[in-house]
């Protein structure tokens, strides 16, 4: 099996075969609760970093699989032998020693694939966020919540890709400098936007001045549309209410206070954008709003209740499309 370290690794048939078996771990959990097919397989869980979501919907996905879990918790080294020293790649061999594949997340950018890289790890590991770098399998449950609430992913599971000139107008919003999860979503996006998603694409970027998408990730969607001959549209904007005009999809971040070094610039945005039922009566009935979760206070709770608040059902897919991670990782796509 191959470790999951970054979007950029993912191509169209990939994508396909994950979205589709997802579809399929959705209508096996709903049916039967799952099957047996990672059975004898351990899976092990390595958090740095706090973690509910990601953590919990990995461990499940294996456990619904019929595999087992062995996690570890490491925030602020937990109490592994990291507290005597021992390097993250040391760490992580050790627990490849034991498991067959490794879930890890670290509050620094570059650690995971830098460890999944080291000649000494041999099975997978698969990235569950690194600082402000990737997020991918998050990127992954954002695709998959995308084309199933605009209904290119069908009832009956069949993709309905079809080549459209509608384009898909995707707003990313609030903390757009240290989330993770923008920065895998609108790369993945933009890679999908030829072959998988087939209509144009417009990412509509917008934040405060000093929590603005990064450049590089802006030159990389660059480079994906110029070589792949894409149709991608990056527009900048400050203003929410000018930016959720006519778009599919609202999605909106955490102001990222761990990531700031000093109270007084985060409090100096946070609260910049928040969600609530006026912003909701003006926003396009079509719109569907998203978050990674957690939320603080971005997303105001009365929110919830409108149909298109679809941070719930997104948060759910969570557990659909690790299963379908771990299976194909493991080899297991398809049940025995
Ligand atoms: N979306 C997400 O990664 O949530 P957790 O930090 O709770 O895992």
């Amino acid at each position: 099996g191959q470790s999951l370290i970054s979007v950029t690794q993912l191509t169209t048939p990939g994508l396909e075969l994950l979205v589709q078996t997802a579809a399929e771990m959705r209508t096996l959990v709903k049916n039967h609760g799952g099957d047996d097919r990672l059975k004898h397989k351990i899976l092990a869980t390595i958090f740095y970093e706090a973690s509910t979501r990601t953590s919990c919907s990995f461990q499940t996905a294996m456990l619904r699989l019929g595999g087992q879990v062995m996690h570890v918790d490491a925030s602020a080294g937990g109490n592994t032998s990291s507290k005597k020293g021992e390097t993250v790649s040391d760490t992580v061999k050790c627990l490849q020693c034991y498991t067959d594949v490794t879930v890890m997340r670290h509050p620094t950018q570059g650690t995971v694939v830098d460890t999944a890289l080291d000649s000494i790890i041999t099975k997978p590991v698969i990235n569950a966020g690194d600082g402000v770098g990737e997020h991918p399998t998050q990127a992954l449950l954002d695709l998959f919540t995308i084309i199933d609430e605009i209904g290119i992913l069908q009832d009956d599971n069949v993709l309905n890709n079809e080549p459209s000139i509608e384009p898909l107008i995707v707003v990313l919003l609030g903390d757009l400098k240290h989330g993770r999860t923008v920065h895998s979503l609108a790369k993945l996006l933009a890679r999908a936007q030829r072959e998988f998603f087939k209509r144009p694409l417009v990412l509509r970027y917008c934040s405060p001045e000093v929590l603005k998408m990064p450049s590089y990730i802006q030159e990389y969607i660059d480079e994906v549309s110029t070589i792949a001959g894409s149709d991608i549209t990056q527009e900048v904007y400050t203003n929410v209410y000018d930016a959720m005009k006519n778009s599919d999809v609202l999605y909106q971040t955490r102001v990222q206070k761990e990531r700031f070094n000093s109270p007084v610039e985060y409090a100096n945005v946070k609260g910049a954008y928040i969600i609530d039922t006026q912003l909701m009566e003006d926003a396009p009935r079509k719109m569907i709003v998203m978050h990674p979760l957690p939320r603080v206070d971005e997303i105001d709770t009365d929110v919830d209740k409108d149909p298109r608040a679809a941070y719930f059902r997104q948060m759910e897919n969570g557990l659909y499309v690790r299963m379908a991670i771990l299976a194909l990782v493991l080899g297991k796509g398809v049940a025995n």
